[in-house]
């Protein structure tokens, strides 16, 4: 019996003297390194950086994976050096990817540009948007894969830019169901 209390008083005592007063501390813990993580929370100050922050900007120019910088200017002269100087990568203007071109421009171009791709989408049926022209070549004879690129990224006229709503591979993969839809239309 004197053994168990014993046993007691010494476990209790271990257990109050592992605590203290200091509420920033956590007093003394079995594996430290298990209660706190040596690695820096979210967002904490860091005095290992001059800037004293542990979220580092990325270096100066660096490129995410998977992004592809465009470099043509938002300008007439960007417009047409896109049109004759971009080339549509080949992987993308086979038939594959041609089904997922037609279901995204379904989704981000119809509304304006028709089913057709004729210029008479559901808004310009409702006038609520006009001057949408067919891609027919009859009506836009010069237009290429490179500017049609050009004017999903910078919009023309009251096109808007469709940038930020298209993955690179999305844009061209619309831009082949476009060509297919300009084709049928000879
Ligand atoms: C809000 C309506 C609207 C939507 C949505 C829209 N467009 Fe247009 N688009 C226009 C108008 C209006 C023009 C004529 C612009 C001009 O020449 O001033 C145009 C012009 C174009 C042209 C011809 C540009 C040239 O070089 O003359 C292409 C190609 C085109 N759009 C492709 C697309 C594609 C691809 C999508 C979907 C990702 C799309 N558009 C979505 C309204 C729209």
């Amino acid at each position: 019996m004197k053994r168990i209390t014993f046993v007691i008083v010494l476990a209790a005592s271990a257990i109050i003297a592992s605590c203290n007063t200091d509420s920033t501390t956590p007093g003394y813990t079995y594996f430290d390194d298990m209660y706190q993580s040596p690695s820096l929370e979210t967002y904490e100050p860091s005095a290992i950086f001059a800037n004293g922050l542990s979220a580092q900007l990325p270096v100066e120019g660096t490129v995410p994976r998977g992004y592809h910088p465009y470099e043509y200017a938002n300008s007439t002269e960007g417009y047409e050096s896109a049109r004759t100087g971009l080339m549509a990568p080949e992987e993308f203007m086979g038939e594959l990817g041609l089904q997922e071109g037609e279901d995204l421009y379904n989704i981000f171009c119809d509304h304006c540009h028709g089913e057709k791709g004729d210029g008479n989408g559901p808004l310009v049926m409702q006038e609520k948007i006009l001057g949408v022209p067919s891609y027919a070549a009859s009506r836009l004879p010069d237009i290429t894969p490179g500017s049609m690129y050009h004017v999903i990224m910078h919009g023309k006229g009251i096109m808007g830019s469709h940038a930020s709503q298209l993955t690179y591979d999305e844009r061209w993969k619309i831009i082949r169901y476009v060509v297919k839809l300009r084709e049928d239309q000879e």
